[in-house]
């Protein structure tokens, strides 16, 4: 392994276009905190950094539609992610943005070396323009009806509801959306990165050099290098955003996934003079945590303008994580499907540590997860408080009945197997704790936390002290325990019980820092006892030395607190009808090497809800005033249905009679022209030619197909 001096640990810069959600907090933020209190913990140099993002498409289109300027946009989501942040005790070194003067001269200064030394390819283009709006537009911002299925709210990319893949020239009747008005071709020239020109390097780099990588995160990079890169455009027509800094290029600025990135050097810089040791000195190991949306930027684009311009490191591990899913569903900015950080600090002040644990005993590392307000409750009432929480008080509570109030002493000649193996488990829990945060299995590690925890439980409850107590009371001249060998049985246990509440707090201090701290409170200790190297140490508190009463360090959370959560989140949901919301939501991506039409992987309950029937075309006729819909009359077995479709172009009506087709028959009906349609027929593409989706052999209408 390689030997670090310091760390640099980034976590993506959250647009500045809305609040954060719980689903970023689980995709980043969080695990990054996480690794860096660890790390801070460890006495290692490290900074910490993020800040917002706040260029791009989407806030543009955010403030035209607020009537506010982009800069108001920015500055109001930085506070607010800033304040979330903060709240939930994410702490970074900075917390900057991308709109200060230091990152507009970065990043100008970056593309310019990279601009100097030849490595971009200027290409002239034709794209769209809104003349109203004086603006380009990009694919998504045009909007228009879709030729397969006559949708007329399909984007200038792809037709959401018949999920064709599609180009702004193919809608029918297309129009910006940010005016309405029918956009026009205009020529415009712009800078393209040559990502080819780095393929050699980052297949060394990625798929030799960092096989240690997370799985999802290799395969992505792997699938991506597999494909075979091509240039991008790293200039975008607008006027927000880092200017390009060149004489010919007024009304241009960098594409924002150019300069986000370099955002993380930005911020550094106006963090410390010695920003150029964290990012250009060999021995320093920079950890990007990002979600899955931003894997091709941060493994490839990136460290591909970090190889071009030269002089910096290179990550060496993006731990991204795949997404969290809220109550069954994506989240879902535009729906408002999402529980937003700062309506859980209003809705839970002071129980941040609690989202955490949920977070992060259910984070989704290795595939999506789903967050739900019941999951919530359960790891809260049965881990937190029943494991974790009910240790230590009663740890304290039997502290002060049973010993005064004081650290006992330890009667070394009276220790059983029991003793000893709990005595050795802080040690050894440490260093799974330990090598699991090493390796970014964040859940992983907090099990283990946990299980410590279960272990002292399960050690008390056999120990049964206040039985011992009892018994001596009862019988003051009890054999087994004369001599004050009761009293010294008590001691032991807890003696280890509160050694090893203090290790518990050191070990969930980088997941739950409220918490520790509040354990050092009870402990009288100061904060420096949380310092890693004291982990598995079993002497940290002093004998005889006077603690607090015990606080309790979680509360139940009651089933009308989450049944009012779930209640919250349903009734704010938004019926996603404004196509502009849409947009909005819609990232800045590069599609690079995406399989045309690829969609999301879905779980087979979201396939087991379309029901799919075989049916035979009975009646076909034209739909009047519709070059392209055909009115169908399909015999089902069980009834006979009428069905719109989007195929006259291909086939004349009485071609297809007698024809049998697949049939999506729960599809809610919908009017076309007049016509209610009630169900959908499967269609093969190939080159533009439409084919039905048939079973091989004549079967019985109504059939089944799964
Ligand atoms: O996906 C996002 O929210 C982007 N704003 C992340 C940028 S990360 C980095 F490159 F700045
Ligand atoms: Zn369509």
């Amino acid at each position: 392994m390689k030997d670090f001096k310091r760390y640099l640990v980034t976590a993506a810069l959250p647009y500045a276009n809305g609040p954060v959600h719980i689903g970023h907090l689980a995709g980043c933020y969080l695990p990054a905190d996480i690794y860096v209190r660890y790390q801070r913990a460890r006495k290692q140099d490290i900074k910490f950094i993020c800040g917002s993002d706040e260029h791009g498409v989407p806030i543009t289109i955010r403030a035209m539609k607020e009537g506010i300027t982009p800069q108001q946009v920015v500055d109001k989501y930085h506070a607010l992610i800033k304040d979330s942040f903060a709240a939930m005790g994410i702490s970074f070194d900075i917390f900057s943005r991308t709109s200060n003067p230091v990152h507009h001269e970065t990043s100008s200064a970056f593309f310019k070396k990279l601009y100097d030394e030849g490595l971009f390819e200027e290409k002239e283009t034709e794209q769209f323009y809104d003349e109203e709006k004086h603006t380009f537009l990009a694919d998504r911002y045009i909007t228009g009806t879709c030729p397969i299925c006559s949708n007329p709210n399909a984007y200038g990319d792809q037709c959401e509801k018949c999920g064709t893949s599609l180009s702004p020239e193919q809608l029918i009747n297309p129009k910006s959306a940010l005016s309405d008005a029918v956009p026009v071709k205009r020529k415009t020239k712009h800078w393209y990165f040559p990502l080819q020109n780095y393929e050699s390097f980052l297949k060394k780099w990625i798929l030799e050099e960092h096989t240690e990588w997370k799985n999802n995160v290799f395969g992505q990079c792997k699938s991506w290098l597999d494909n075979g890169l091509q240039s991008r455009a790293m200039t975008r027509d607008s006027n927000w955003g880092v200017k390009v800094p060149l004489p010919d290029a007024e009304g241009k600025v960098l594409y924002v996934w150019f300069d986000a990135p370099i955002g993380y050097i930005s911020a550094t810089k106006e963090l410390t003079e010695q920003w150029a040791d964290y990012w250009q000195q060999e021995d320093t190991k920079l950890v990007h945590f990002i979600g899955k949306d931003n894997i091709v930027f941060h493994c490839i684009i990136f460290p591909a303008m970090l190889k071009a311009h030269g002089g910096y490191v290179l990550p060496d591990n993006v731990p991204a994580n795949e997404f969290l899913n809220i109550e069954g569903d994506k989240v879902s900015t535009s729906r408002n499907w999402a529980v937003w950080v700062n309506d859980y600090i209003n809705d839970f002040p002071d129980q941040q540590d609690i989202l955490r644990y949920v977070l992060c005993s259910n984070a989704p590392e290795t595939k999506d997860n789903d967050f739900t307000w019941k999951d919530f409750q359960d790891r809260n009432n049965s881990e937190l408080v029943a494991i974790f929480g009910n240790f230590v008080n009663r740890t304290f509570v039997l502290m002060h009945k049973l010993c005064g109030g004081k650290v006992p002493p330890l009667h070394e000649a009276l220790l059983d197997d029991a003793d000893k193996n709990m005595l050795a488990e802080f040690d050894a829990a440490r260093g799974r704790v330990e090598k699991n945060l090493e390796e970014y299995r964040f859940r992983d590690a907090l099990f283990e936390v946990i299980d410590l925890a279960r272990k002292g439980n399960k050690y008390m409850q056999d120990k049964g002290p206040w039985l011992i107590d009892k018994e001596l009371k009862n019988n003051p001249d009890s054999e087994r325990y004369a001599n004050g060998v009761g009293q010294q049985l008590i001691d032991n246990c807890l003696h280890i019980c509160l050694q090893l509440t203090a290790n518990l707090s050191i070990l969930i201090n980088p997941f739950l820092p409220f918490t520790a701290r509040k354990m050092c409170g009870m402990m009288k200790v100061v904060e420096k006892m949380l310092d890693w190297e004291n982990a598995g140490k079993t002497k940290l508190l002093s004998v005889g030395y006077t603690l607090r009463a015990p606080e309790l360090l979680f509360r139940k959370i009651e089933d009308a607190e989450v049944e009012a959560q779930v209640e919250k989140l349903r009734a704010g949901l938004v019926k996603p009808v404004a196509t502009e919301n849409k947009q909005e939501e819609k990232k800045e991506t590069v599609e690079v090497n995406k399989r045309e039409g690829e969609k999301e992987t879905i779980v087979f309950d979201d396939f087991a809800k379309i029901e799919l029937r075989v049916g035979t075309i009975v009646q076909a006729e034209k739909v009047e005033k519709a070059d392209k819909l055909l009115k169908l009359e399909v015999d089902l077995g069980f009834e006979k249905r009428t069905i719109v479709s989007g195929i006259a172009l291909h086939f004349a009506p009485d071609q297809i009679i007698g024809q049998q087709v697949v049939v999506v028959v729960n599809l809610a009906p919908r009017k076309m022209r007049g016509i209610e349609s009630n169900g959908m027929i499967l269609m093969a593409e190939e080159n533009g030619k439409l084919y039905f989706v048939q079973p091989g052999t004549s079967i019985a209408p109504g059939s089944g197909v799964s």
